[in-house]
């Protein structure tokens, strides 16, 4: 793939594809631009279009143009890979090396569903009975229903299959695009075809609804080489031009909530197709827009679904608000059939996502008794500990305090009590759980900058026992952070400066190992043999940090 990343690299100004998702200012050779991961006070983020790389010094890493779209989108590099070589125009099956056999499946089965596509399309226009339910019933008029490609899928078993072998397709092809059912024929049959469309513009699935009655009401692709459902977002090809524009992006529950939509001009919805969201979904749409507006259900379950959005949002820096004024219609979709106007105003008359869950909780519940303002200080307390911001959390909690009819001082002692709670169970769970290798930052951040100084800044008198990087990108992004810690220094005293930060390092590595050893010796029992000598270790390592 080396020869296909070359050829990529050179067709894609690393400032385009970068300028995408940040807004890119020049400084001198370099551009610089606000980190997408962190919250910088000032641009710590910067691209050396020269070099084809970037490094972001807030969030301590960096990389070329695949190691930024895998970051910021959260996405493996072989779908990196993909999307930035459809940006290039690059055919990627003219490269042949490393995986390639699994890139060629993957174009074989997005032909195969592109085919199927047309064919469920050409299928609906020959059947009355479901244009009348894809028309009339369900109300979709004729540009959407080419916007989105509906179709219908024939009742008989192999009808597709028939098609798609005279076509050449093999049936490992089909069962890769995720077409067969376990009997070997035809997954979809009889029913209104709905395609999952990935950002670039590829057929990757399908969901597929029983016209009228039925179960499941719903049959969707399994997760195939193409598809994955806790990645998808439904709808996001044709809404992400809206979201970056106008700013903001609706989740609704249904893909047919999602269609209705931008048929009613509200065409900044999408959906997680008939599964919960999670965190990638959201840190996909944070890169567009950090106004999210969540349009569930008010049941329990839609409670629940803000609750997790709530906890995944956490660090992502999102505003995250509530859609609830349905006019007692069931869902977007039901609302829209009724008039599309409420609809627009709905998204307009967002609430707090925050606010929205205080009054949820306080729907059952009678707090002028005692026992029901226990329970509701405890749900709220719980919702109050993810909100960031000090001052936000503050004046939630004065209007928790104030419904309550109690004092503020209190409803925070009962937080910090709750709050400890919490933190010895986590706490407990985190010994049980299997050590990562992965290195704090501050530790990375140090060897970066140590290379740095062994490479271009040519240390003889200090050791530094770190290998240089073999990966010309790498070195690039070395030379990029010691060119960056030293332009405001003006007679740079290169060795001094690596033996002052080699022992610093040797303190933070040994701090390291020791914290490492204490979490070992915490799950062993005193009596196992393993505990004397890892008590020892750590003694030693203490002796020798003094
Ligand atoms: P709903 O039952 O609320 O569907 O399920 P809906 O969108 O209102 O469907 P219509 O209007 O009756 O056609 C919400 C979502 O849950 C998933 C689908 O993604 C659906 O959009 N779902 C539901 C399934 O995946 N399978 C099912 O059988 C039902
Ligand atoms: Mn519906």
């Amino acid at each position: 793939m080396y020869e296909a990343k070359e050829e990529i690299k050179s067709r894609l100004a690393i400032e385009d594809v970068i300028g995408n998702y940040v807004e890119l200012k020049r400084a001198g050779r370099n551009l610089k631009g606000h980190s997408p991961w962190g919250v910088d006070k000032t641009p710590s983020f910067m691209v050396s279009p020269e070099k084809g790389i970037w490094h972001d010094f807030s969030a301590n890493k960096g990389g070329d143009i695949f190691t930024f779209v895998m970051e910021v989108e959260g996405i493996p590099f072989r779908e990196a890979l993909e999307k930035l070589a459809a940006q290039a125009g690059v055919d990627l099956t003219k490269y042949t090396g490393g995986d390639s056999r699994v890139t060629q499946r993957k174009v074989r089965a997005k032909e195969a569903l592109a085919l199927a596509t047309k064919y469920y399309q050409a299928c609906l226009v020959r059947n009355k009975d479901v244009c009348e339910y894809v028309f009339y019933k369900r109300g979709m008029n004729r540009g959407t229903v080419a916007e989105f490609m509906i179709g219908y899928s024939p009742a008989s078993g192999k009808a597709l299959i028939e098609v798609l072998k005279k076509r050449g397709f093999t049936e490992r092809e089909l069962d890769d695009a995720g077409l067969l059912n376990r009997f070997k024929s035809d997954m979809f049959r009889d029913r209104m075809m709905v395609p999952f469309v990935d950002t670039t513009g590829n057929v990757i699935g399908f969901t597929a609804r029983v016209i009228g009655k039925g179960e499941p009401k719903y049959l969707n692709t399994p997760d195939t080489i193409l598809f994955n459902k806790s990645r998808f977002v439904f709808g996001l090809h044709n809404a992400k031009e809206s979201i970056r524009r106008n700013g903001f992006v609706v989740i609704v529950e249904g893909n047919m909530d999602v269609i209705s939509s931008h048929q009613a001009g509200v065409k900044e919805a999408v959906a997680t197709s008939g599964t919960a969201m999670t965190e990638q979904h959201l840190k996909m749409l944070s890169n567009l827009t950090s106004d999210i507006r969540l349009a569930f259900d008010g049941d329990a379950a839609g409670v629940n679904a803000t609750e997790r959005a709530i906890m995944l949002a956490g660090d992502l820096g999102i505003d995250l608000s509530v859609i609830s004024n349905y006019h007692g219609a069931k869902d977007p979709d039901e609302l829209i059939q009724r008039d599309p106007a409420l609809w627009q105003q709905a998204v307009e008359e967002r609430v707090p996502a925050v606010d929205w869950l205080l009054m949820k909780y306080e729907e059952n519940l009678n707090l002028r008794i005692a026992p029901d303002k226990k329970k509701y200080s405890d749900v709220a307390l719980k919702l109050l500990g993810y909100v960031n911001d000090e001052v936000e959390r503050a004046s939630y909690e004065e209007k928790v305090a104030k419904k309550l009819g109690v004092e503020v001082a209190i409803l925070r002692e009962k937080g910090e009590r709750l709050n400890q709670k919490l933190e010895e169970a986590a706490a407990k769970k985190h010994l049980k759980k299997p050590k990562t290798e992965a290195k704090p930052d501050n530790i990375k951040k140090m060897e970066n900058s140590l290379l740095a100084l062994k490479i271009f800044g040519g240390i003889t008198k200090t050791q530094i026992p770190l290998d240089a990087p073999e990966s010309d990108a790498r070195l690039d992004e070395l030379e990029l952070i010691f060119n960056k810690e030293h332009e405001e220094i003006d007679k740079p005293d290169y060795e001094k400066e690596a033996a002052d930060l080699m022992r610093r390092y040797n303190v933070e590595v040994n701090k390291q190992k020791i914290q490492e050893l204490n979490e070992k010796l915490a799950e062993l029992d005193e009596d196992d043999d393993e505990y004397e000598q890892i008590l020892r270790e750590i003694l030693d390592l203490q002796n020798m940090a003094k």
